[in-house]
This record gives structure tokens, C-alpha cells and sequence, in this order.
């Protein structure tokens, strides 16, 4: 097994390896490469559906995602991305087809646990573009400015599904979008590193707690603002066969879209509490 940095903060390349077969002595390197570089990425596996969800478990707790009508029918902790991305009459479903796209982590709104990580395998990738955006949130808490890291000491974020605007609500069947705002602090720290970081998802985000329209809105924008440290990005370039997993707790990503609507992006997706 070979690991090599992506980038000099985040990212890791694994070679050399099949899944199917690691040890347990790789599987600890594995966990603590996921840990220190937040996202790794192992190049030319090959999965059967029940391979995924069993690498799925050696991360964390294995959940069906909120949205059902992207489930597998038969595994249904498995989430296939890129499929039924035209409507009945034809035409794209923006709400399917643009599915991830700007900045994020995974599942604020999990009532059933922290969203620890997410798994993606590249199956079909279109001709151009399609690549996923990674950010690593230690950093972005780091450079925050010394005034702002005071000023979020203590404040929370509520989230649900969607949002304020209810953006992408129209993936959820109706029983699923009343479920109750989760509470998270803005700063938060890691369980397994100690480390903080910044954790915050605009697209998701209802209200900070305790503070009024005016100031929250303010507030709001000034973490957009701070959000992304450029220097500490991955853009991964997907290659079929790629698996790829992130610490959602410590890191943010972006599907960045960028490629023809007749073209075909399909990836299995896992996702894991702590
Ligand atoms: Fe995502």
C-alpha cells in the first residue's frame, strides 16, 4: 500500500491496495490517514455493492440516507448519485442533477447522530468536469480572525433538509421534511483529534440560535466570507473506479458540476455516523 499527500493540507492518494482484501494492520493506517488528511482517495477498486457498504462499516455506523427515493431498492443504505436526473416529461431535475453542488458538509440536519463520513465510488464520470471540491475546516478556524473565533465562541446553528428556502426539499418524501432542526456549534471539536474547526453549512442552515433576523443575516455572511480557506482546497478528479471518503467533521465539499446534462455522472454513496 502506497499513501501519498494530494495537496500539502488535506488529501490523500492510496494506491496498491484492494479493499476487498486489506488487513487490519492497513485498515488502522487507513482510519489514521482518513483522520490527519480528511479525505482519502483509493484508486482502481472494485465493488460489489455488498464490498462498499462492508468498507462503509469499518468508518462508522452505516444509516440510510434521509432522501429514500435515491436508495438502492434492495440495499438501502446505499444511495446511488446521478440516477433519475430527468423528470417524466423529459427534462432535467435540477433538484437531482444539481445535487451537491456548493460548499457543504453532509447531513446537519442527522437527527440519528453526528454525520462522521461519507463514502463515494466513481462509476460512470462524464466527459469534462463533474470533479468533487474538497476544504479542510481546521484551517478556515485557524484563520479566522482572532475577534471573529470570540465572537462564535458558544454560538449555535440550527439546520434542516433544505434550509431557509427549502432548496431541495423535493427530493424528500412529505413524511420525511418535518423533521426537527438539529443544534451544532459553529466551532466545534473534533471527538477523535481534539482538534477545532469551523463548521458551518450555508445551504442547510435555518437560524442562528438566539439572535435576531438582522444580526444572524450579518453574522451569516461574514462566516460565508471565511468559510474557505483557498490554500487548503482538493479538487479531486474522479477516475472510474475510485473510492473516495471525507471526515465530515472537519472538512467541506462541493460537487463542482461543470459538465453536459445528457452526459451520465453516476457514484454509490454511503453514509456514516459517528
Ligand atoms: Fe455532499
Amino acid at each position: 500500500m502506497n499513501i501519498e499527500p494530494a495537496t500539502p493540507k488535506l488529501g490523500a492518494i492510496v494506491t496498491g491496495i484492494d479493499l476487498n482484501k486489506a488487513t487490519e494492520g492497513e485498515w488502522r493506517e487507513l482510519y489514521q490517514t482518513f483522520l490527519d488528511r480528511l479525505v482519502l482517495v483509493v484508486r482502481e477498486q472494485d465493488f460489489t455493492i455488498p464490498q462498499f457498504l462492508a468498507v462503509a462499516e469499518r468508518f462508522g455506523r452505516l444509516v440510510p440516507h434521509r432522501v429514500q427515493r435515491t436508495r438502492h431498492p434492495e440495499y438501502p443504505a446505499l444511495t446511488q448519485m446521478g440516477v433519475n436526473t430527468k423528470k417524466s416529461d423529459g427534462k432535467v431535475d435540477q433538484a437531482v442533477f444539481a445535487r451537491g453542488q456548493g460548499w457543504h458538509t453532509d447531513g446537519p440536519w442527522e437527527v440519528r447522530g453526528v454525520a462522521k463520513a461519507t463514502q463515494l465510488y466513481g462509476l460512470e464520470l462524464p466527459s469534462v468536469g463533474g470533479d468533487t471540491w474538497f476544504a479542510n475546516m481546521y484551517e478556515s478556524y485557524e484563520a479566522l480572525p482572532e475577534e471573529l473565533k470570540r465572537r462564535l465562541e458558544g454560538v449555535e446553528a440550527e439546520y434542516v433538509y433544505g434550509g431557509r428556502n427549502k432548496s431541495g426539499i423535493d427530493l424528500l418524501a412529505p413524511d420525511d421534511r418535518d423533521a426537527p432542526p438539529v443544534r451544532w456549534p459553529i466551532l466545534r471539536t473534533h471527538p477523535e483529534t481534539g482538534r477545532k474547526s469551523l463548521y458551518f453549512n450555508p445551504h442547510h442552515f435555518l437560524r442562528f440560535v438566539g439572535m435576531d433576523e438582522a444580526a444572524g443575516g450579518a453574522l451569516f455572511e461574514e462566516l460565508k466570507e471565511h468559510m474557505i480557506r483557498p490554500d487548503a482546497e482538493y479538487h479531486h478528479k474522479w477516475q472510474t473506479h475510485d473510492y473516495v471518503i471525507w471526515d465530515n467533521r472537519s472538512s467541506i465539499h462541493a460537487a463542482a458540476g461543470g459538465y453536459p446534462v445528457h452526459e451520465r455522472r453516476i457514484h454509490w454513496r454511503a453514509t456514516m455516523l459517528e
